[in-house]
């Protein structure tokens, strides 16, 4: 166990944190700073003598009616979406507390757009091919819909090949994720994407590998690291089999670090190093 103090920026208090696998840390804050309506009828107005919670030391805790709004998030896709289609069946099955508001892609007929539409979310091209600038937003365009129009939380890249324009970066600081299918900062930045990743991974000799989510600044691949996970590289393999083996943890990994952003367990430690706690 590791004790952790001052790490939630709603509480400050004393924490007791563990650190999970793939980098986040499983909290417990102290009695009293966060209050479940089971933990209220523990900690009644009737306090026990010897235990945690005497009235002076503990004011009765305030209850929100119901529970907060679902965040509203922005994907931004250009293939198949597989890790949109993770994130939507997170969504789904209740892990994820937020819904897509509208996907975003260069390639609207993609599998990620095409998916979109069949569940009835909104598809919005940006940017516009250059064959035809009507086809698509400009980038001032796009930060409108998303901030006025679709009410958006969180913007999240899930295979997005297209820069981020500066524009949306300073309107969502702090609030744009991506998932890269690498060991960041290793075998990042412009050029390394998809399968090109994987041939410099085992080109390298590195022994392992595995997907990244970061935050965005205007660079490809550079913002703050949120979470990792690490899979093997075996000298046998060929690029493909370590993708499908990078993939898999994907689909586990990104659901679970939007969940947390949904929730409101990132915090900014003040070096600028983003931390993700546990809902435990
Ligand atoms: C993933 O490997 C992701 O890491 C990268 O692009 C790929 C997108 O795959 N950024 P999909 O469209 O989610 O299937």
């Amino acid at each position: 166990m590791l004790a952790i103090q001052g790490a939630t920026a709603a509480s400050g208090r004393l924490l007791l944190a563990r650190l999970c696998s793939a980098g986040c840390l499983a909290a417990r804050p102290a009695c009293g700073s966060f209050v479940t309506p089971q933990r209220q009828r523990q900690c009644g107005s009737t306090p026990q003598r010897g235990t945690c919670c005497s009235a002076a030391a503990h004011p009765p805790p305030v209850l929100a009616a119901e529970p907060p709004p679902k965040k509203k998030l922005a994907v931004f896709v250009s293939g198949g979406g597989s890790n949109f289609k993770a994130i939507q069946a997170a969504i789904a099955e209740g892990s994820v507390h937020g819904e897509v508001a509208v996907v975003v892609s260069n390639a609207p007929s993609c599998g990620g757009a095409e998916f979109a539409r069949a569940h009835g979310i909104p598809v919005i091209t940006y940017p516009a091919p250059k064959s035809d600038p009507a086809a698509g937003l400009t980038a001032e365009q796009l930060v409108q819909q998303l901030t006025q129009d679709f009410h958006v939380d969180f913007v999240i890249l899930a295979g997005y090949l297209k820069l981020i324009p500066s524009q949306l970066c300073r309107a969502f600081r702090r609030r744009i994720l991506n998932i890269h299918p690498g060991l960041l900062p290793s075998f990042g930045g412009k050029g390394y994407y998809g399968i090109k990743v994987h041939q410099a991974v085992i080109a390298s000799g590195a022994r392992f590998s595995g997907p990244t989510i970061h935050f965005v600044d205007e660079e490809y691949d550079t913002g703050p690291i949120l979470a990792q996970a690490v899979v093997p590289v075996y000298p046998t393999d060929r690029p493909e089999q370590l993708a499908a083996r990078v993939l898999k943890q994907e689909h586990a990994l990104y659901p679970r670090c939007v969940a947390a952003l949904c929730d409101n367990r990132v915090t900014w430690r003040a070096d600028g190093i983003p931390i993700m706690w546990s809902a435990e």
